[in-house]
């Protein structure tokens, strides 16, 4: 079973979001005639706030399998339980900050994925999550989400961290869709499937799977030069192509 445990010290960066598009991925969402029903992936919260709750709560399907923990420690027992359950995936969304709860499950993750959005300032609030992964001895992405789309600082950050072997392509953007699926129970994928916004969650999950299983990705879908977002009629033609 792979761990992957979703923190950023900034509140707002997407975890939640992110926790709950990665896990329907994760768990073989094909598209929206498939009949998936993959039981094995598990999202635990620790997260006070409930975000992750409200979204379980209105979602009318019964997988991924969802658990609140009621201590403020994440248990290695319940972990060990997903994994003798047969689990591939387990995603844990953890409140903002860099407390002794987010500490304790980036201790028992195989990647930890850290949200940052596009900007000098939060990528610098970003660092203190990596130095605590860098401690941990875990290893840890940096994924850009929230970039606007047609803004050049989303290009800035992407280009800053592009050299880095910790950055995770392909920045995700701000697109009413992710907030419109998430309010509905759904991941964007199952609620805009042929949107550049699903094309982005779908890269994403493809670029962290081969990295929990220590794949390379040898060139982007689009190459490796900066082209902006993703278009509508690119995601359509990548789905027709991989089926
Ligand atoms: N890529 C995106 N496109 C559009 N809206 C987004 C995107 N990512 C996150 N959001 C929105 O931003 C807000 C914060 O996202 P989210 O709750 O996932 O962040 P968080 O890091 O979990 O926050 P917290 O630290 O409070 O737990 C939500 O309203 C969410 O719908
Ligand atoms: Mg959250």
């Amino acid at each position: 079973m792979k761990t992957i445990v979703l923190a950023a010290r900034k509140g707002g960066v997407g975890k939640t979001t992110l926790t709950a598009n990665l896990a329907v991925l994760a768990s073989g969402y094909k598209g929206p005639d498939s009949e998936i029903e993959d039981l094995e992936v598990a999202i635990l919260t620790q997260d006070p706030q409930k975000g992750i709750d409200m979204w379980w709560n209105v979602r009318e399907k019964h997988w991924p399998h969802f658990i609140k923990l009621n201590t403020n420690l994440v248990p290695v027992t319940m972990l060990r339980m997903l994994r003798d359950k047969g689990m591939k995936y387990t995603f844990i969304d953890t409140p903002p900050g860099y407390t002794r709860v987010v500490e304790s499950a980036m201790r028992l993750a195989d990647l930890v994925v850290i949200p940052v959005q596009p900007s000098m300032a939060d990528l610098w609030a970003a660092f203190d999550t990596v130095d605590a992964a860098k401690r941990i001895g875990v290893d840890y992405v940096l994924v850009i989400n929230k970039a606007s789309p047609g803004t050049s600082i989303a290009k800035e950050a992407a280009e800053e961290l592009s050299q880095s072997n910790h950055y995770l392509w392909p920045p995700v953007f701000q697109r009413v869709g992710n907030a419109a699926a998430f309010g509905r129970g759904l991941a964007t994928v199952e609620h805009s499937p042929f949107s550049a916004a699903s094309e982005e969650l779908f890269q994403l999950w493809i670029a962290v799977h081969a990295r929990l299983h220590g794949k390379r990705i040898l060139g982007h879908p689009r190459g490796s030069v900066w082209k902006g977002p993703f278009t509508v009629a690119e995601w359509k033609r990548s789905f027709t192509h991989d089926g």
